[in-house]
């Protein structure tokens, strides 16, 4: 491309910003992801319940909400991808280079996070078409020998053709617009489902068991994991709110999109919570089931439930559609940054960044249970490991660059947000001193240097 060409698409990519009911329909749609559907089941099963639902509310909003408000506020003071915007505000090229981590994280997230998301499409079409369900059959079993096989990397790829897709056609011609339409559409799904779900016979047994707080069962393992699961949930830590806040307009205001935002995923979890739990305890299945809850319990119920295959099929497409408006901001991070550091127009980014993305994702697809299942990190697959160190180690590391850099190094942060008075000193009470204190206290603790 010549350089006048690039220059163009460059200033052309500057103009492309989102509506301002449109940047909150994508934050929601970035936020409310598997996150809310696949993982935070399992891991609030593993943990206790109501309890771990409890702790993860005081994640977000000690730390979750503080940051997102910072992140966004970066991106629409920098108005870069999340390494140059650290840079164009502060003038310094180490905080450049510390913006490069969430990149590198979101990329890394995006690798395994296309692999989860093609199984939830080939289980939505598998229960649809009812070849899911088999009298006798082991869903554990299946699992395995599906997850082991060359299928989820087709799926992954189609995952990235799909995702890539959105973010190659722009912010607002196909971001906004693709979460315009499935952003309600997964709503009107998800209702269905909870009403099914909490008038299962036996249902109560899951209510309480997700409603019910038991504080014995509450550790530090429990406090790492919610950390984690804030940064992850709110797509906060890998840059995804810091680009699209890149995208916003000066009018909208920040403080009432972080809200919008923080609510938007704590009701989808909540809800996501009233879908699985009366779910499992109806059928007797078990909630700490783990990464396979969804994929090896939740059939078995779908398999006895009448019109279980519909309501089977809705939940996973339910959880295709929100890995997917998920999977388009996270993409999106690292294909900023390529298109701002090589000058490429988006398209070519966006096909260079999801072919990679999709390469470093097959080990990831091959180790949950296909042939790299037997090279392990200690107890951790490939997909695991991959899982583990974005989650609980890159994400909380690029928070607390956010932090530090609102907290020290950005003197206009609380202009640019809109923050003053009460709530401006709340804000940077939070990011100097009780978030750096918390997620190095806790990052330290999930690298094993210390233990509580
Ligand atoms: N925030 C996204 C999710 O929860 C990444 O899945």
């Amino acid at each position: 491309m010549s350089d006048h060409s690039s220059q163009k698409s460059q200033m052309k990519g500057t103009k492309d910003r989102f509506s301002t009911s449109g940047f909150i329909v994508a934050a929601i749609g970035s936020s409310v992801g598997l996150g809310n559907m696949w993982k935070f089941p399992y891991i609030t099963g593993k943990h206790g319940g109501a309890a771990f639902f409890l702790l993860f509310i005081i994640c977000l909003l000690i730390v979750g909400l503080p940051i997102l408000l910072a992140e966004m506020t970066i991106g629409r003071g920098g108005r870069s991808n999340a390494s140059s915007s650290l840079f164009n505000l502060s003038g310094k090229k180490y905080w450049g280079a510390l913006g490069l981590l969430p990149i590198v994280c979101a990329f890394l997230t995006m690798s395994y996070y296309a692999v989860v998301a093609g199984w939830t499409i080939h289980y939505a079409v598998e229960s649809f078409t009812g070849m899911l369900y088999m009298p006798g059959i082991d869903y554990k079993d299946k699992f395995v020998s599906f997850a082991g096989g060359s299928m989820p990397i087709v799926w992954q790829g189609i995952v990235m053709l799909l995702t890539g897709w959105i973010v190659a056609r722009g912010i607002s011609g196909g971001i906004e617009k693709f979460n315009k339409v499935l952003i309600p559409g997964f709503l009107i799904i998800l209702i269905i489902l909870m009403f099914r779900s909490v008038t299962l016979p036996g249902a109560d047994a899951g209510l309480s068991f997700f409603l019910k707080p038991d504080f014995s069962k509450l550790d530090s393992e429990a406090a790492l994991v919610a950390l984690g699961h804030a940064f992850f949930s709110l797509s906060i830590g890998f840059g995804c709110m810091l680009t699209y806040g890149s995208y916003v307009d000066k009018k909208q205001s920040l403080g009432a999109a972080t809200l919008a935002i923080g609510l938007g995923d704590l009701i989808y979890a909540f809800i996501g919570g009233l879908v699985i739990f009366p779910t499992v305890f109806s059928y007797g299945l078990q909630p700490g089931e783990g990464v396979g809850l969804a994929f090896m319990a939740l059939p078995v119920a779908f398999s006895q439930m009448p019109f279980g295959l519909l309501f089977g099929g809705l939940f996973f497409l339910l959880l295709a559609i929100a890995a997917l408006t998920s999977a388009v901001s996270i993409l999106e991070v690292p294909v900023a940054y390529v298109m701002h550091k090589w000058k490429l127009d988006r398209k070519k980014a966006t096909l260079y960044t999801s072919i990679l993305c999709f390469l470093v994702g097959v080990p990831c697809a091959l180790s949950v249970s296909g042939v790299l299942n037997p090279f392990k990190f200690g107890e951790k697959t490939i997909f695991d490991m991959v899982d583990f160190t974005t989650s609980y180690i890159l994400m909380p590391l690029g928070g607390l660059i956010i932090t530090l850099f609102t907290g020290y190094a950005w003197k206009r942060a609380g202009e640019e947000a809109g923050l003053t008075g009460f709530w401006y000193k709340v804000w940077m009470f939070l990011m100097r001193i009780v978030n750096p204190i918390l997620i190095l206290l806790i990052f330290l603790y999930s690298i094993g240097i210390i233990s509580f």
